[in-house]
């Protein structure tokens, strides 16, 4: 195993929050959360709470010295409900006790009065009430008004996704410490360090540089921890900087999937026209983001759907109107995709449909309206180093796409219990984060005396591998064994004002600040060794494996002994560096720009099995060409892959999240909601496009978090094949997950 961070988590060895030794005096803290919906709080008794054994303290939103607010986007939401509760898990006290078991206790004993409102949970019923959290957007190109009389088919529809739980491994999670001076340290399992400084700052009523919060990794994010991490930590802080004492909140697993927030579900309107030869000339659509009860990250996330609604296509006349409703659901979030993937369903949806219609197979439809070089997306930015056709038809030839298809129909021809289907997902997906401002990262570099390196940055550990990244640009830059180079916690008082990682960015970003500040130095330890060899200049000096060559001919100093001369000369040792993506930009007004540094493209092929009689499903394969640009590191990139892929199929088949009508999550434990596990999980084969050398990336290499995700929507269409194969009257219908229950009940089902 190549990747340091996993050898580690192999052996036991890994720290998360919860394993980290802690001080004597240490607290621990109870969550008391709303169990209505919607309603306005009249008291809030704690008598009996307050006499369990062990309990220390009991804090509510009048005790917050400073500003009762987490919002980040929208200042909309509180830490702790002062009277209005507008979602089931909302939190309202926090229960200080010597124990766990005596925190949660007495936490059962606090009384609300309440006074209850009627509570709305669907987003189309929202935007009808006029419930929403930022006002409607639109994008749009060429004009969807004249373009409907060139079309020969025009068809409408609605198709419908839904929500997904993060399920990381490590639950949200915090410790917090009293420091000197008043000051607060908080280690967060969180995404974004600096968010939980200035809101835990804000919420305390301090100045951020008394604020330290340390990240050594997160077990497990998906977005779930970009936002959603910070109100945790910010109320074991708000214990800690009462009680003068530590004080830790880990939250079980139960209370983490009821108070979280998750991915948006959506429910969207579309309508698309195309000629005979299957180009298509316009969509319009609609989408209904289902935001939950404040905006948390839903704006961002409805600007990133509009970015992603045309998918790997084409369409000179678009418009795509986005609308984030407010509803009485825990506020949802980030997740792997942000956005992207809902948008890119209902395209996939509206292309499926439009086959049927014109009794062709959608990957015709796909296949000519998909994007060329200089293509213009409906937000301006034009397509460059254009892969996606490359990965098409790549995927074509070595996966034998026409085999696999006749393999298909031979196997429903002579099969009447079950039935196969496969389908070809494109996707394009756009790097940077949507917001400009947010694309900077920083990096400080330290080599010691004894030539090992310590670097830290922006980027948070979990699971992805950034860390080995990061290791791996030092090393090669120094070229130095790795073994040397060690990745440091991520912290606010060696990098400030970072921004979260996410949108895919983090090795890109952060990788840059790092290959900046080993360059830094590496400059001073050439000049250095000029110095030493007796050489005028250094440009004939290179290092190579740990030894210092002159004019390619080996000379006797080595790596250690470098480092010891420079730090005797007195030579600095150290650099911060900063990097901001350039030439990037966006214009809300217009919304027009260029957003991306680049694009990310593939192509996958995916096939199923389907039991007709139980209605369960089994994937057979997800064949995949990728454009990893040059990959620098194929093992993190593939297994990131892999993982996205099946997270993918999850939420398009058997992850179904689901509330009774007063918003009560009835899907809070693993018993009840299903995700992949290895028995799901298909054979995958994944092929690196070559020669896809990324001018924009670290190493040439390009993001790859979140892209492959979305490859798990071919799974939905899949599936509607095989069924088809089964019930020739089946109406197509699009509303994801596609459980093997939803199967069953359409199989029989004569329209
Ligand atoms: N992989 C693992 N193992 N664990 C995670 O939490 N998060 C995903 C993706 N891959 C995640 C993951 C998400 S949502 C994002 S945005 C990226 O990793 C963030 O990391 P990166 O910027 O380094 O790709
Ligand atoms: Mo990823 S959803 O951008 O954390």
């Amino acid at each position: 195993m190549k990747n340091y961070d996993i050898l580690q988590h192999v052996k036991g060895e890994s720290q998360f929050v919860d394993d980290i030794l802690v001080p004597e005096g240490l607290l621990y803290a109870a969550v008391y959360y709303s169990q209505i919906a919607h309603g306005k709080i009249i008291s809030i008794n704690l008598d009996k709470a307050e006499k369990i054994n062990g309990v220390k303290s009991i804090f509510t939103s009048k005790d917050i010295p400073g500003d009762n607010q987490i919002g980040g986007i929208i200042q909309d939401e509180e830490l702790l409900a002062t009277d209005k509760i507008e979602f089931i898990g909302q939190p309202i006290a926090i229960v200080i006790a010597d124990n766990q078991l005596n925190a949660k206790a007495a936490a059962r004993l606090i009384n609300l009065e309440l006074e209850k409102l009627p509570a709305v949970f669907d987003a189309r019923k929202a935007a009808k009430n006029n419930l929403l959290i930022v006002p409607p957007r639109t994008f749009s190109q060429g004009s969807t008004e004249d373009c409907w009389s060139e079309c020969d088919y025009i068809v409408e529809g609605q198709a419908d996704s839904g929500a997904q739980e993060h399920l990381y491994l490590e639950t949200q999670s915090a410790i917090a410490y009293p420091v000197e001076g008043g000051g607060i340290k908080i280690i967060s399992s969180t995404q974004s360090p600096t968010v939980v400084q200035k809101v835990t700052a804000r919420i305390l009523n301090l100045s951020m540089h008394k604020v330290e919060v340390d990240v050594l990794r997160v077990g497990g994010g998906f977005g779930g921890k970009e936002d959603q991490a910070t109100s945790w930590a910010a109320m074991a802080g708000l214990a800690a900087f009462k009680l003068k004492k530590p004080v830790k909140l880990i939250l079980p697993r139960q209370e983490d999937m009821r108070a979280t927030g998750k991915r948006h579900p959506y429910s969207s309107d579309f309508k698309i026209g195309l000629k005979k030869d299957g180009s298509i000339i316009g969509y319009e659509v609609t989408f209904y983001q289902n935001a939950g009860a404040s905006a948390d990250l839903s704006p961002a996330i409805l600007e990133r759907t509009l970015f992603h609604c045309t998918n790997s296509y084409y369409i000179p006349n678009i418009k795509a109107t986005a609308i984030s409703c407010k509803t009485n659901l825990p506020p949802n979030t980030a997740f792997r995709g942000f956005g992207g993937p809902q948008g890119m369903f209902v395209i996939e949806s509206a292309i499926f449909k439009s086959a049927e219609v014109m009794g062709v197979d959608p990957a015709e439809i796909q296949k000519r309206n998909l994007l060329n070089e200089n293509d213009e997306f409906p937000y301006g930015q034009k397509a460059e180093n254009c892969n996606t056709k490359r990965t098409w038809e790549k995927a074509e030839r070595l996966y034998f796409i026409n085999k696999i298809r006749s393999d298909v129909k031979y196997f429903n021809d002579t099969n009447d219990i079950y039935k196969k289907g496969s389908a070809v997902m494109p996707i394009c997906f756009g790097i940077s984060f949507t917001n400009t401002s947010m694309n900077q990262a920083s990096a400080l570099v330290h080599i010691y005396s004894d030539g090992s390196v310590s670097i830290s940055t922006a980027a948070i550990e979990m699971g992805q591998g950034v860390n080995e990244k990061v290791r791996q640009i030092a090393a090669e830059i120094f070229s130095i064994d790795i073994g040397k180079v060690k990745t440091e916690s991520t912290n606010t008082t060696r990098i400030a004002n970072s921004s979260p990682t996410a949108a895919s960015s983090a090795a890109d970003l952060n990788g840059k600040a790092t290959e900046q500040a080993c360059n830094n130095i590496l400059l001073r330890l050439k000049k250095t060794a000029a110095e030493i060899l007796g050489k005028n200049n250094f440009e004939s000096i290179k290092l190579k494996n740990g030894i210092v060559y002159d004019s390619n001919i080996k000379t006797d100093l080595d790596w250690s002994k470098l480092i010891k001369t420079a730090n005797l000369n007195r030579v600095n040792l150290s650099s911060h560096s900063f990097f901001a993506t350039p030439d990037i930009c966006f214009d809300r007004t217009k919304e027009k720009g260029k957003p991306f540094a680049y694009h990310v493209y593939g192509t996958a092929i995916i096939e199923v099995t389907l039991d007709c009689l139980r209605g369960i499903y089994k994937f057979d394969s997800v064949k995949v060409v990728h454009d990893f640009g040059k990959s620098f590191n194929q093992l993190i990139d593939r297994g990131q892959a892999e993982g996205a892929i099946v997270q993918g199929l999850g939420w398009m088949t058997i992850e179904e999240i689901m509330y009774d009508d007063q918003g009560q999550l009835l899907t809070d434990t693993l018993s009840t909601y299903k995700v992949p596990d290895i028995y799901f999980t298909p054979e995958m084969e994944i092929d690196f496009l070559e020669n896809a050398e990324n001018p924009f990336g670290i190493f040439k290499s390009k993001a790859i978090g979140e892209p492959p995700f979305m490859y798990g929507i071919g799974g939905y269409f899949a599936i509607l094949k095989a069924m088809k194969a089964f019930n020739q009257q089946l109406d197509y219908f699009f509303n994801a997950p596609l459980t093997p229950e939803k199967v069953l009940m359409n199989l029989y089902r004569k329209s």
